[in-house]
């Protein structure tokens, strides 16, 4: 059991353990993304909870607006793995204490531990957000995959400040790893964004992830190991070009995972490259096409993204054919927020490689046995209960199911017509 009481300055950010961030947000007068001085406009936002608007001057001892777990490059205390640690915020001395948390760090990476992750996208700060929050406490998650939206700030920065309230009493315990989705956007030239990473003005100010001991030259894709998995989080709003930056990285990491220490391997990235949803349908195919056949030669065992509003699950497709050696695709973009649920279909009757489709609210759970055998679960939001709606086993790709995999194969031109008239019709 491991304890720490951790000082951080009014507005500074807390720095624990090496490899490990505990980030802490308060107002801040003098951040252009604090919430009184930077006002965009403010799209529907009736929709949302009314989690107190934040007051206009900054109370330094009440409570942080955020508490947020998560892996990231700074250097601290080294830590254990799989132990509790306590902390505190505050100034420095008891009397200042204004939070306390607790939470258990992974263990360490190895083929045969069991790990839970629970998934999330498109979250928002609705009533149903709130419930979905609710759920994932109670979920057994150790660890988040955040695939991407998270407040729907849309530049109204106190929106930020109201979901990082919201999402503290989970945030605080469970540590998250993310990608950035559409809403996370925030491309401000005159703050002086230049770079396309500087596009994700607040989120890159209030969230961090361990990209520089992952050998990214961007804040905004990385990739980490936690127990038997290796996550990578892919940005969909940069390039992914063939000699891409993004491109190459993914390459070079691919390559050096060991899969006797993390046999499985997850992609969380916004936009789903498969998707038979009429919302965002095919908004995923430059990104598909650049990296398809990559992750299926690399045995990528599942690929989580968001972005459409719904849940559905893919058989294993290769290049819209079904292939027991490439990748599953989830879109889990179902965490509740002010847009709505998406319930219309681009593709009628549902294709033979989509599984299961359903627009309703919820969440996943992946629960890791061992290096051969993981359990999916989607969980809707039904009534305000948690029920399971759709189960699948999941077995190794590398080491069950495909254990030499077929080069890939191109489709001929015929079956690209097929493929295009079948997929790419509309009215
Ligand atoms: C959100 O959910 C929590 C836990 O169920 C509840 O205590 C809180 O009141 C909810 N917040 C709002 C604004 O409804
Ligand atoms: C892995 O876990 C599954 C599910 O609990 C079990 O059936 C299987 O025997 C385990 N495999 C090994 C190699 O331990
Ligand atoms: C993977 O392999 C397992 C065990 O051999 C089998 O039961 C399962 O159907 C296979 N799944 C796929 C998608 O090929
Ligand atoms: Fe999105």
């Amino acid at each position: 059991m491991g304890c720490l009481v951790a000082q951080a300055g009014i507005v500074a950010c807390l720095l624990l353990l090496t490899g490990w961030k505990v980030n802490c947000q308060w107002l801040d007068p003098s951040s252009p993304y604090s919430g009184y001085q930077t006002e965009y406009s403010r799209p529907n936002a009736d929709l949302d909870l009314h989690l107190d608007e934040p007051d206009i001057a900054p109370n330094p001892l009440g409570g942080p607006e955020q508490v947020f777990l998560s892996q990231a490059d700074d250097v601290g205390t080294a830590f254990t793995h799989n132990t509790r640690y306590y902390y505190k915020i505050g100034s420095g001395t008891e009397e200042f204490i204004i939070f306390e948390g607790d939470f258990l760090t992974p263990p360490a990476p190895q083929p045969d531990i069991p790990f839970a992750f629970s998934i999330v996208g498109d979250l928002g700060q609705t009533y149903s957000s709130n419930i979905t929050l609710d759920h994932l406490e109670r979920s057994g998650g150790q660890a988040l995959l955040n695939v991407g939206d998270f407040s729907y700030a849309d530049g109204y920065q106190p929106r930020w400040d109201t979901w990082g309230r919201m999402v503290t009493r989970y945030t605080s315990k469970i540590p998250m790893l993310f990608t950035y989705g559409n809403h996370e956007i925030e491309f401000d030239k005159a703050v002086g964004a230049v770079e396309p990473h500087e596009g994700f003005l607040s989120a890159n100010s209030r969230f961090s992830a361990p990209w520089k001991t992952s050998g990214a030259v961007s804040p905004i894709y990385y990739s980490c190991n936690v127990g038997p998995a290796h996550i990578i989080s892919l940005n969909s709003y940069i390039s992914m070009a063939t000699y891409s930056p993004q491109f190459e990285w993914l390459q070079a990491d691919l390559k050096k995972v060991d899969r006797s220490v993390t046999p499985w391997i997850f992609i969380i990235t916004h936009v789903p490259w498969y998707n038979s949803y009429e919302a965002h349908y095919l908004e995923g195919e430059v990104m598909r096409t650049a990296l398809e056949y990559t992750v299926r030669k690399h045995q990528v065992d599942a690929i989580f993204s968001g972005h459409v509003h719904a849940y559905e699950r893919f058989r294993r497709v290769y290049l819209y054919r079904e292939d027991h050696c490439a990748p599953l695709y989830i879109t889990i973009g179902d965490g509740g927020n002010r847009e709505g649920p998406a319930q219309t279909f681009q593709v009628n009757p549902q294709p033979e490689i989509s599984a299961y489709r359903e627009g309703s609210f919820g969440y996943g759970t992946l629960e890791i046995f061992n290096s051969s055998v993981a359990l999916w679960k989607w969980h809707r939001n039904q009534d305000q209960k948690d029920v399971v709606a759709d189960v699948l086993y999941l077995t190794n790709l590398h080491k069950v199911n495909c254990t030499k995999p077929a080069v890939p194969s191109w489709p001929t031109y015929a079956e690209t017509a097929t493929l295009q008239t079948t997929y790419c019709a509309s009215d």
